[in-house]
């Protein structure tokens, strides 16, 4: 297939979600690779929203180390239990932030990310890492959000 995303410009946050799915699902079903799935699941966010920040992190050990993402330069690694990633990893559940100074602990990776959304990703039962979203504006997401990109990672096969 051509790597070229089509997502209309106008288009209700759900419609777009609702494009970005099966464009998504023919970009990663036939590529086994965990970090060029991610790494196309990143760009596919940025470029379809324009969020702020989009990327991965893994779970290596009891830390979450950085994978693929678009966007600025960002913290390494996290605690577990640490910042918003660190607690989506701890209560194995997604977590949306609408004020990111209004989390406690929250890890300040840039000063223009207002708010946020973690989802945890899955092998079986374990969390083995997290899909995190950063907005430069106050309260940009959503449950719609939330149910979507709780989609999105689970194209991704551990
Ligand atoms: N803010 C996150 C850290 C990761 S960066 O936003 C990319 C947190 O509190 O876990």
């Amino acid at each position: 297939m051509a790597e070229e995303l089509y997502v209309p410009l106008n288009g209700s946050l759900k419609e777009k979600y609702e494009l970005l799915i099966p464009q998504l699902q023919g970009l990663t079903q036939d590529e086994p690779d965990m970090v060029a799935n991610m790494a196309n699941i990143a760009a596919a966010l940025k470029e379809a929203f324009g969020f702020f920040w989009a990327g991965f992190y893994r779970v290596e050990g009891n830390q979450l180390v950085l994978g693929p993402f678009q966007g600025p330069v960002a913290c390494t690694r996290i605690a577990y239990g640490r910042g918003v990633c660190g607690t989506a990893w701890k209560e194995a559940k997604t977590l949306i932030v609408p004020d990111v100074n209004q989390f406690p602990g929250h890890i300040a990776c840039s000063s223009r990310s207002r708010s946020e959304i973690v989802v945890p990703l899955f092998s079986g039962h374990m969390v083995c890492g997290v899909l995190d979203v950063d907005s430069d504006q106050l309260d940009a997401f959503s449950e719609t959000d939330a149910w979507y990109l709780e989609k999105i990672v689970s194209l991704l096969k551990f």
